[in-house]
């Protein structure tokens, strides 16, 4: 589907974004290993996670459903499935949900659509096999599909060359089936939405520095709650903050201080945003963020321990700096690559058609503000939510509407995406 994003007036009022990617997967891993009852609200409708909610009810998990968004889980321990499990575009699924069924008496099969078939598994494969387990990957190219077979886990020390959550989480969740006390380190803090997951249902899990460390628990079955989404607010916080005139309102962000590096980016570049009516939400931090125009942008170096706080966000953050005075930086990116495009050639690559002064380089790219966007050209999106979402956001401020192609895989995370920002434009 094609979908064409041209110049408007301004964007005002507020908007809730849909709930966070990161904790609606959890939710309904960790809610189903519970052993019991678990209500779930506000789940997110994003394709990435009703495949995880399917893959969980393929293994026997009942669900009984108020609406889409609100459901009751019921599990008795997980059985095997009948079919390979289907993770579709979501890495999320893929990696968290291996370390789950490494500790599981079952054997099963992770499949995924044709951009996470090409994401490397290694990094997750080898500490799983540190810990016991019987994962390989099936064209022994440590790509999808994964088999995963019984086997006892032991617990490891490992010292992770990457800052990933999706690495750190998949061992935290095989340490809950292994015997002995697991610790994973990182380089630089990345999202830590498992551990405090993991504490608010009671497990054995303590956090030092950049090290954490987990043993076998029984996990409490209780309420989890979902907050907005900081990565399909950043959209938002962009739009408003290049289109002159803006002054919008995103409520219900979840600002916990590992995924705020937008804030944090968009504060040194001189943008206009305020945090408002902080709260705590099962263990989350949770605010309504005021973003208004802001005409002084100035371009910054992006790099070290917070890009791990901003990984989704470096394509809109590529539109936000196309808007600022002078250079802006983006270093230590790399993995960036592994996304489900290679986001740092893509970004390049579709962005320059359009009037954005960029360059690539090996671990991110080099922006030279300010320029005007002219737009008139196609954007290519490559399976990639948040590269087409962020082509829209260009697309308001160029002279000519930008035509992106395949716009529906904005789906796999934010459904909404376009109802949202039609909400908030003043043509
Ligand atoms: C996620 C972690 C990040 C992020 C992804 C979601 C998670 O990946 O890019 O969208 O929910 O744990 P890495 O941890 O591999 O960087």
């Amino acid at each position: 589907m094609q979908t064409k994003s041209g110049k408007v007036k301004k964007l005002k009022g507020f908007i809730e974004v849909p709930s966070d990617k990161s904790l609606s997967h959890r939710a309904v891993m960790l809610g189903c290993l519970c052993g019991g009852k678990v209500k779930v609200k506000n789940f997110s409708k994003g394709e990435d996670c009703q495949n995880t909610l399917k893959i969980f009810r393929q293994m026997g998990v009942g669900v009984d459903f108020v609406d889409e968004k609100n459901f009751m889980l019921n599990s008795k321990g997980l059985t095997r499935p009948e079919n390979p499990l289907y993770a579709g575009n979501s890495g999320t699924t893929m990696r968290l949900l291996s370390g789950i069924l490494a500790g599981q008496d079952f054997e099963s099969q992770i499949e995924g659509d044709i951009s996470l078939s090409k994401r490397p598994m290694k990094r997750i494969i080898e500490p799983l096999r540190l810990m016991g387990a019987d994962i390989s990957s099936k064209n022994d190219d440590f790509r999808a599909p994964l088999i995963i077979k019984p086997a006892q886990l032991s617990s490891i020390e490992y010292v992770s060359p990457i800052a990933s959550a999706q690495v750190k989480s998949c061992i935290l969740f095989a340490g809950l089936f292994a015997n002995g006390k697991t610790k994973v380190s990182e380089p630089y803090k990345s999202r830590d939405h498992s551990e405090r997951m993991l504490k608010y249902l009671g497990a054995n899990i303590e956090t030092d520095g950049l090290s954490v460390y987990i043993e076998r628990s029984k996990l409490e079955p209780k309420e989890i709650e979902i907050s907005g989404d900081i990565s399909s607010a950043a959209f938002f916080f962009v739009a408003a903050s290049i289109v002159p005139d803006s002054c919008i309102i995103v409520k219900n962000v979840n600002i916990n201080p590992t995924r705020t590096g937008i804030i944090d980016v968009m504060k040194k570049m001189g943008a206009n945003v305020e945090i408002l009516d902080e709260k705590k939400v099962c263990g989350e931090n949770v605010a309504d963020i005021k973003v208004c125009y802001s005409e002084n942008l100035k371009g910054i170096t992006i790099e070290g321990e917070i890009i791990p706080r901003l990984i989704d966000e470096l394509p809109v953050i590529a539109v936000l700096a196309s808007q600022a005075e002078g250079e802006t930086v983006v270093k230590d990116a790399q993995d960036l690559r592994n996304k489900e495009s290679d986001r740092i050639k893509s970004v390049v690559r579709e962005f320059s058609k359009i009037g954005i002064n960029i360059e690539e380089t090996q671990d991110g790219f080099v922006i030279n503000g300010k320029t005007p966007l002219f737009g008139g050209k196609e954007i290519d999106t490559y399976h990639d939510h948040r590269l087409a979402m962020s082509a829209y956001v260009a697309g308001l401020i160029c002279q000519e509407p930008v035509v992106i192609n395949d716009f529906e895989w904005v789906n796999t995370s934010f459904p909404e995406f376009l109802e949202l920002m039609n909400n908030l434009i003043e043509e």
